[in-house]
């Protein structure tokens, strides 16, 4: 090669084809394909409500006591090291305490592993799982990070629904029909993402029992636990730990509204050992070596934000989600070609259901949530987001809004446009969000 010139023959490195499809498929891929429709001339504030995050409104500040446990544990100089693998020792016990609560097996520190957020503990999971010609059973409509992760790791999907009509409980009918002898583990998300609803009790010991029988793992996503404002109370998965292993995998992000802190956890409710035995243990344990700690300062607050934060941070919290929803429903109802089929319950979203045929010029989901970017400036999320690119497509009706987010925006009065506003189907109902 001449100096400065071209190789001989040709740059031998090219991009990766597996992330680049794996990426498509996560809430960031679609968020930033619906937002490269706004109009950047259009002078409205932008009303983001198709992520969970709605720490950039003001009213939706963490608890003082959390800000305060993090400044304590940067001046202590006690946290300026690397972390152990599997996180601090006081860190991964005030976390099996706080998850002990409602569970006659105990949790131990070790049954805890701390993780970048919820996300790197569901991507440790996945990764540990995936072994040639394995499959994995994931919920549709679902968070698509598991089908994002899942096919980076060539781990095969197979989707079974969510009911709407039984307020979004697993079809379990499905699930014994999906699995086979290569099936290895499930997943659920409660309270559920992005269908805002949360299972019963019994509907959660059906789950483990199903598992039990074809003797697969249950990867429960807490990430919105407690977040639950209606009438059903929030169980864990971690309940059912002596029918079935039970992975949970949750943090602090939402239910303090600080995701960018990235502290999380998977925790192994196995009363029996069988994760154990299988080598499940070992496996994360080896995954958790080879990839990067949570902040060691943020491991050192933890103790202090879970055994101390003031149970009216909370209250208000779901005070304020309830009311929103309230409102939601109330308005939703005065448009035709938008309806909220089940009252949320938990999380942060509000699955609505489109009837295109009221309206114009719009293909499906995904299509009205560009057109609404581009003409409201309002971001929502069509709900078959983790499937784009299959052809037959269920769910191609649903789109998924932040009630979180919602309600913020209308707490610091910032000027909320109506989501119905769209100029395709204005003259149909009066805005739905006016305030
Ligand atoms: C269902 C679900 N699981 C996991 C996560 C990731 O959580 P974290 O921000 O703690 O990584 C999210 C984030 O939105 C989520 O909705």
């Amino acid at each position: 090669m001449e100096n400065g010139g071209s190789p001989r023959n040709q740059w031998r490195f090219k991009r990766n084809d597996d992330l680049t499809q794996a990426s498509a498929f996560t809430v960031r891929g679609v968020l930033n394909m619906v937002m490269e429709h706004l109009n950047a001339s259009d002078p409205r504030p932008v009303i983001p409500l198709g992520n969970g995050d709605p720490s950039a409104f003001p009213s939706f500040r963490t608890t003082p006591l959390a800000e305060d446990a993090v400044c304590a544990a940067v001046l202590s100089a006690k946290f300026n090291g690397y972390s152990s693998t599997v996180g601090i020792l006081p860190a991964r016990r005030a976390v099996a305490e706080y998850l002990s609560e409602g569970l006659t097996h105990k949790l131990s520190p070790d049954d805890v592993f701390l993780t970048i957020g919820c996300t790197q503990a569901l991507q440790t999971i996945v990764t540990v799982l995936a072994r040639p010609s394995a499959n994995i059973l994931l919920p549709r409509p679902g968070f698509p990070y598991y089908e994002a992760t899942a096919g980076f790791c060539h781990l095969e999907v197979r989707h079974f629904n969510l009911v709407p009509e039984k307020d979004w409980e697993v079809d379990l009918a499905a699930v014994e029909a999906l699995a086979d002898e290569n099936t290895v583990a499930m997943v659920i998300i409660n309270p559920g993402n992005p269908c805002g609803n949360v299972f019963k009790y019994e509907h959660l010991k059906k789950v483990a029992e199903t598992a039990r029988k074809l003797g697969i793992l249950v990867i429960a996503d807490e990430v919105y636990s407690h977040l639950t404002f209606g009438g059903s109370p929030f169980v864990p998965m971690g309940v059912f730990g002596s029918i079935v292993p039970v992975v949970t995998v949750g943090s602090i992000s939402k239910r303090w509204i600080v995701p960018g802190w990235r502290i999380g956890w998977l925790v192994t409710n196995d009363p029996d050992g069988i994760l154990m035995k299988q080598g499940i243990v070992d496996s994360i344990k080896g995954y958790l070596n080879i990839t990067s700690d949570p902040a060691t300062f943020i491991q050192g607050a933890l103790p202090q934000i879970l055994e101390n934060t003031p149970s009216d941070f909370f209250l208000k919290i779901l005070n304020t989600l309830r009311e929103s929803v309230g409102i939601f429903c109330d308005k939703i109802k005065e448009i035709p070609c938008i309806t909220c089929p089940s009252k949320p319950e938990g999380s942060m979203f509000v699955m609505m259901k489109l009837n295109l045929s009221l309206l114009e010029d719009i293909k499906d989901d995904l299509d009205f949530c560009c057109k609404l970017a581009t003409e409201e400036s309002v971001i929502i999320l069509p709900v078959r987001l983790g499937f784009l690119g299959i052809v037959k497509v269920l769910f191609y009706q649903w789109c998924s809004a932040n009630m979180l987010i919602f309600a913020s925006a209308n707490l610091t009065r910032e000027k909320l446009v109506s989501l119905q506003g769209s100029r395709r189907i204005q003259g149909l109902a009066p805005s739905i969000i006016c305030y």
